[in-house]
């Protein structure tokens, strides 16, 4: 019996060890750790903390935190935020993105329609001109955990892009309005001749974006985050890449064709334009139409085509965890009913 209690215990002991390892970390990290959406008040941060990790609700004010953001080329003008910790190997991205609260995080998040189609807007209007979204077929945004568009509205929208079909009896390729069966036509023939429109970057395909990116938040939030559930780093990140291009430093030179962004993950700066900018993109339900609503909007978006089954797979999670639980209180007294006349 003893035995069997100790057995019980070990898993106990083990969560007791990983939270007095992160204890400290923890402790030590809380000063720099993003504060949930408290991007508009900079100022509550108290200024005990010019830590080098880049304090990112510093945004207004990258000149008194980092004394000297990054440049290409010239080792003279250091990434002082990245190199002061790491050596002379720079630490990208630069700045953490700050987390956003989002309708689809937690156990019960999921997507809201509206943001999502808002979103979407977004992409149409200001991103697909670049960007493909080569996965995403029209007849899904009719996805009622999604953008929830109504049949009518895919088959307008997919009639609007001209589809390259074939090839006909003679053998030849020609175009036709779209299907909602169609996936979205790519902006650009090849990514050699995207390349070459883009200074020598070919811009990404969306469809998986926000899975792909994320930042590492290192020890010890990588095992908090399993425990919060916090899984929105590709939103968080998208939207940080969006809001985040600044001015560089005067007397730091960023190579040519790529633009100073400090939240971009591989280096300092890089090929794509600042790409939104306020009262762009003209809303009809009447959501600000500033660049941090739409950065917002679009990464919900991406989120939505990286993961439209995000809501089946939280509401299934819960459902197993009530199963569970159900299940291990019917073991415990099915062994204390089996153990009862055993002499111990
Ligand atoms: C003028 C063309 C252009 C437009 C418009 C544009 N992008 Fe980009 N984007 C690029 C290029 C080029 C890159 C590759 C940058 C690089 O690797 O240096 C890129 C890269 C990206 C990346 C990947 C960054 C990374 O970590 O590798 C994301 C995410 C992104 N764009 C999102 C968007 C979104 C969302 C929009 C619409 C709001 C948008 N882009 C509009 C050209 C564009």
């Amino acid at each position: 019996m003893s035995k069997l209690r100790l057995l019980a215990l070990a898993p106990l002991a083990g969560l007791g060890f990983v939270a007095l390892v992160s204890l400290p970390a923890l402790a030590q990290d809380s000063t720099t750790e993003p504060v949930a959406p408290t991007t508009e008040a900079p100022a509550t941060e108290t200024p005990t903390a010019p830590t080098t990790e880049a304090a990112p609700a510093a945004t207004e004010t990258p000149a008194a935190e980092t004394p000297a953001p990054p440049a290409v080329e010239a080792p003279a003008a250091e990434h002082a935020a990245a190199v002061e910790e790491h050596g002379e190997t720079p630490h990208y991205p630069i700045k953490q993105p700050v987390r956003q609260d989002w309708s689809f995080a937690g156990v019960f998040g999921k997507y809201d329609p509206a943001q999502v189609q808002r979103g979407f807007q977004v992409y149409k209007e200001v991103c697909s001109s670049c960007h493909s979204l080569n996965l995403v077929a029209f007849r899904t945004l009719a996805d009622d955990r999604g953008p929830y568009f109504s049949e009518e509205q895919v088959k307008a929208l997919a009639a609007e892009y001209q589809i390259t079909d074939g090839p006909d009896d003679a053998g030849d390729m020609f175009q036709r309005p779209g299907r909602p069966s169609d996936h979205f036509p790519p902006p650009f023939a090849n990514p050699q001749a995207a390349a070459a429109a883009n200074g020598g970057a070919a811009p990404p395909d969306l469809s998986l974006m926000a899975k792909a990116r994320g930042v590492g938040r290192g020890f010890p939030w990588f095992l908090l985050d399993g425990v919060t559930t916090y899984q929105e780093g590709g939103p968080d990140y998208i939207h940080a890449l969006l809001t985040g291009y600044e001015d560089p430093l005067a007397g730091v030179t960023v190579s040519q064709g790529t633009h100073y962004n400090p939240y971009f993950a591989s280096g300092p700066a890089l090929a794509m334009p600042k790409p939104l900018s306020d009262g762009q993109v003209t809303y009809t339900d009447g959501s600000p139409q500033t660049v941090d609503q739409y950065a917002t909007d679009v990464a919900a978006f991406l989120m939505w085509t990286a993961e439209p089954t995000l809501g089946d797979r939280k509401e299934l999670g819960f459902r197993v965890l009530i199963f569970l639980i159900v299940f291990a209180v019917l073991m415990y007294l099915t062994k204390r009913r089996v153990w009862a006349k055993e002499p111990h």
